[in-house]
């Protein structure tokens, strides 16, 4: 008999590392086996099972997954982010896109094999909006997931997109077939940026948030990105895994989509610098806007409207602005950098 195990993929970014950690406290589930093309680091390599070092677009590599094991869950989190994806739009696309098919398709495949839906867990991006002017974003206030769905950047698109696809292999998928198949069970959220205290992330354009604090622990200069009245949603690390995990466990009949938004607090990049300043006095923290950077991130929602996720599936975040600093960014900074 095959093990039973969850995938993890793109298990080496940064929401990766938190959720590897957290299913490692947890007792009762099946291993994680992970796939990352850059391998795992070795600080969390201990927690998994085990670790495939591979390309998603390799699509032998995913039958060579299901020969091996039996996957319940896939938590597809391989992507590159907004700001990479602008430099070779076509790259992002192959990833992002052609990724998704094929781990949709080995989930498909893997359903069937063992009667029973996979669960398929995918970030999505506050990135899939794109709201025409600021004069717009300030008036549309909370966005509710089906508004303002005209993104700007690649990887908006891919997102935007690969949300379609997971609606598509879980109800319609080869649909004109003979029999009725099982299909994939797939969810989505719609992340915020993410702020974690003990990665950076890479390549996305909401980093100057998490660039500000980390460097000003480190006692380095910043040179902020975009304007001080910059307002998107954000979310802290663990936030962002209570709610893949929450949203992966809800009774599939109380779910009234498939893609939900979720949020924690909308912060200001000014707002952002005094926080970041009241625990490192320190701190060197300037403003340089990137036009064209700052032309995405006035593209995104200044808030998004979670209420289905809070109605459907009991979301709501355990950090707002001042607890996440208090209680989780700065201490764990604070020891990260102090070590
Ligand atoms: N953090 C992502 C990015 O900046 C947006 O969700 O690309």
């Amino acid at each position: 008999m095959r093990t039973k195990a969850i995938l993890i993929t793109g298990a080496n970014g940064e929401v990766g590392h938190g959720l590897i950690r957290y299913l490692a406290e947890q007792g009762d589930l099946p291993p994680v086996v992970v796939l990352d093309i850059r391998g795992l680091d070795d600080s969390i390599r201990p927690y998994v099972y085990e670790t495939k070092v591979g390309d998603i677009l390799d699509t032998s590599l995913l039958d060579t997954l299901i020969n091996e094991y039996e996957i319940e869950m896939v938590f597809h989190l391989a992507a590159l982010l907004s700001t990479h994806s602008e430099f070779n739009p076509e790259v992002a696309h192959r990833v992002n896109v052609q990724g998704t098919v094929n781990l949709l398709h080995m989930a498909t495949a893997q359903s069937r094999l063992r009667g029973k839906a996979v669960k398929f867990i995918f970030p999505s991006s506050i990135a899939v909006y794109g709201l025409p002017d600021l004069a717009t974003k300030a008036a549309a206030g909370a966005v509710t997931e089906d508004l303002y769905t005209t993104p700007t950047t690649m990887y908006g698109c891919n997102k935007l997109y690969c949300e379609h696809l997971g609606r598509y292999y879980s109800f319609h998928y080869q649909q004109l077939a003979a029999t009725d198949d099982i299909h994939v069970d797939f969810r989505a959220v719609r992340f915020p940026g993410l702020i974690s205290a003990l990665t950076m992330p890479t390549g996305g354009t909401s980093d100057y948030a998490p660039e500000m604090l980390h460097a000003a622990a480190a006692g380095k200069p910043y040179a902020c990105f975009v304007r001080e009245d910059t307002r998107i949603p954000f979310m802290v690390m663990p936030d962002a895994i209570k709610a893949l995990l929450n949203l992966a466990e809800a009774p599939a009949e109380q779910l009234t989509r498939r893609i939900y938004n979720v949020t924690s607090f909308s912060p200001t990049a000014a707002e952002l610098r005094d926080l970041t300043l009241s625990a490192f006095s320190n701190a060197q923290i300037t403003f340089t806007p990137h036009q064209k950077r700052q032309a995405i991130v006035d593209s995104w929602p200044g808030d998004v409207d979670d209420s289905a996720a809070r109605q459907d599936w009991g979301w709501w975040p355990d950090y707002d602005l001042r607890r996440a600093f208090d209680e989780y960014l700065i201490p764990q900074i604070a020891s990260k950098y102090q070590k």
